[in-house]
């Protein structure tokens, strides 16, 4: 059950313009692990009920995608335990949440090159993607083996085929014509990214789509992230004048 503190929070939050899409880069794991002087695997099922609290949240104040960086394509050079362990994590995430995500009316959704995943993670993501692909509620997407990088070679490369087959001339590329083969192709344009525990850089997320996204930088490690740390991004957000290049003056003067 939220507080009653919460629920007033997320309803002032509500009554201003909210960003469409959050994408959030979930760190600080490690040394949250370290500072409670647990195994670093703990950290990450810590970090696993910020995601479930995160959700919720965002899901209440009536987002309409949330975007969670949970494994990157670099990740995969971990030690292999760990990265064992974050992949037994996913499996049990998809399917203890299962039943909470159908019943909010939130589609699960995956990014990333999805193929390098285990089997065992695969098979209930796919299911879940499946029996959740009419839910109109909140669209959660999961980046899992994900690397902005990775998904501009890959649409450049999709791109470059269409300029061979005589489908598009090269002079006349537009930014919907690579947007059009980005895996967020069917999402929301990102308004707002998070990174959690101090650290000041992208690493690599949702590199295309945060070009006119605001960043909200936190120290607050991700395992202590929960719906009022969220409430707090939100509200830096909607406190922010974004210009999209244009002076202020400008922006007034649009009716
Ligand atoms: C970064 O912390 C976090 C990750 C590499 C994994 C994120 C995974 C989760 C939050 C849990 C599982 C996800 C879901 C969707 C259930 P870090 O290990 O780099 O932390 P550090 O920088 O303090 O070492």
């Amino acid at each position: 059950m939220e507080s009653a503190s919460l629920k007033f929070r997320e309803a002032t939050v509500k009554a201003k313009p909210l960003p469409r899409h959050i994408g959030i880069i979930m760190d600080g794991n490690g040394r949250w692990a370290e500072g409670h002087g647990r195994p670093r695997l703990e950290g990450h099922r810590e970090g696993s009920n910020s995601v479930r609290e995160v959700t919720r949240c965002a899901r209440r104040t009536g987002l309409e995608a949330l975007t969670l960086y949970a494994f990157s394509s670099q990740n995969w050079q971990r030690p292999s335990l760990e990265v064992a362990g974050l992949m037994e994590l996913l499996r049990e995430y998809l399917l203890k949440e299962r039943r909470e995500i159908l019943d909010n009316q939130i589609r699960l959704n995956a990014i990333g090159e999805l193929k390098k995943l285990p089997e065992y993670v695969r098979e209930p993501l796919e299911a879940l993607r499946e029996e959740s692909a009419g839910n109109t509620g909140m669209t959660l997407t999961l980046a899992l083996s994900y690397g902005g990088r990775e998904e501009l070679v890959r649409a450049m490369r999709a791109v470059a085929a269409k300029v061979e087959a005589g489908e598009l001339v090269a002079e006349s590329i537009t930014n919907d014509d690579i947007e059009r083969e980005l895996w967020t192709t069917d999402l929301p344009p990102v308004d707002l990214i998070v990174r959690t525990s101090g650290e000041n850089r992208v690493s690599n997320f949702l590199l295309w789509q945060g070009a006119y996204a605001e960043y909200v930088f936190t120290e607050t490690l991700w395992p202590d992230f929960r719906a009022h740390e969220l409430l707090d991004c939100i509200e830096q957000f909607q406190n922010r004048e974004r210009r999209f290049g244009l002076t202020s003056a400008q922006l007034r003067a649009i009716p």
